[in-house]
């Protein structure tokens, strides 16, 4: 049997999907999780325990690994002490690449926490793949959702910006593919963007038609939406990243046209009517 590919983010948005797809691969991989064991269909696959947080638990759990898909959990900012010593413990254990969920401009941006994560992946001169994806349809389900269905609307200071969102379905196949054909996507950095721009008002337009009930787009402005979140329970930080996220918006950080992803899926990218229509029960409404 041949070495299995270390997942990280298991629980999450894209390594979810990636688990999903090396299941229907047949492909053997180590699921690192917080709190093991995480439910696999795949009988190649197993658990074990794995924290970013927790150095100790680093080389244990990578050893004998073939390959690393490397994600940098949401609350994790100081990656120069987490991630990059686990990228040194992964290659000197014997993995061979490691492919990295970025963020869209990373590469230039200092201040996102995936730029130290690029540069040290570089610099290690090692088999290594770089995704850069966009705003996730999978917002829709989780940040935006509350106020979806409590409050039938989606309420950011985006204005009218628009954005082209990704599902994450997407970004994981674009991870797998790169798992199985390292040569070929050797050292690449790949915009990962989905097909079509969209304002918040079509979005709630999409989720309306597909709901039957109306969700509004109501445009916040910053303190708005900082005082929004500050009620909702949000630790600060969370709140100001998620605010100068949406604020970016206004000025096109997130209208990036791109043919990346066209050209390396085997299939049309996923629209966010696609996303909806597969995950309806999310927004199940509560009456108004
Ligand atoms: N959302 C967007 O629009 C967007 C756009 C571009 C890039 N990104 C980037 O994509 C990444 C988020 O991806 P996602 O949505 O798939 O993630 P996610 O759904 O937020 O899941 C985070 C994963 O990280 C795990 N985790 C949390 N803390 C950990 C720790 N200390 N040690 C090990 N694992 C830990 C979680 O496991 P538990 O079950 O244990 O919590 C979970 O599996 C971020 O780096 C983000 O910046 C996001």
């Amino acid at each position: 049997m041949s070495k299995p590919i270390f997942v990280t983010g298991a629980t999450g948005n894209v390594g979810q999907a990636v688990i999903a797809l090396l299941s229907e691969q047949s492909i053997p991989m180590r699921i690192a999780a917080r709190r093991p064991p995480i439910e696999s269909s795949s009988s190649l696959a197993q658990t074990v325990h794995f924290d970013f947080t927790k150095p100790e638990t680093y080389a244990p759990a990578i050893s004998g690994c073939r390959a690393v898909f490397l994600l940098r959990p949401p609350a994790i900012a100081n990656t120069k002490q987490t991630l990059n010593p686990f990228i040194d413990i992964a290659y000197e254990s014997g993995a061979e690449q490691i492919v990295f969920v970025s963020v869209t401009g990373a590469d230039q941006n200092p201040f996102v926490p995936h730029h130290a994560v690029e540069q040290h992946l570089k610099a290690c001169n090692r088999t290594y793949t770089i995704l850069r994806p966009g705003f996730f349809a999978q917002n829709l389900g989780d940040a935006y959702r509350t106020d979806i269905v409590a409050d039938h609307r989606i309420y950011l200071p985006a204005g009218t910006g628009n954005v082209c969102f990704i599902d994450a379905r997407d970004i994981a196949e674009v991870a797998v593919l790169s798992l199985c054909f390292p040569e070929q996507h050797q050292g690449k950095g790949y915009t990962l963007v989905g097909p079509e721009a969209l304002a918040f008002h079509q979005v709630a337009e999409l989720l309306s038609q597909q709901l039957n009930q109306q969700i509004t787009y109501v445009p916040a402005s910053v303190f708005g939406y900082w005082r929004h979140l500050k009620k909702r329970g949000l630790p600060t930080t969370q709140i100001a990243v998620q605010t100068v996220l949406h604020f970016g918006i206004r000025f096109g950080q997130a209208n990036i046209q791109d043919r990346t992803l066209v050209e390396l899926l085997p299939h049309p990218p996923r629209r966010l009517s696609d996303y909806i229509r597969d995950h309806l029960h999310l927004w199940q409404l509560s009456p108004h």
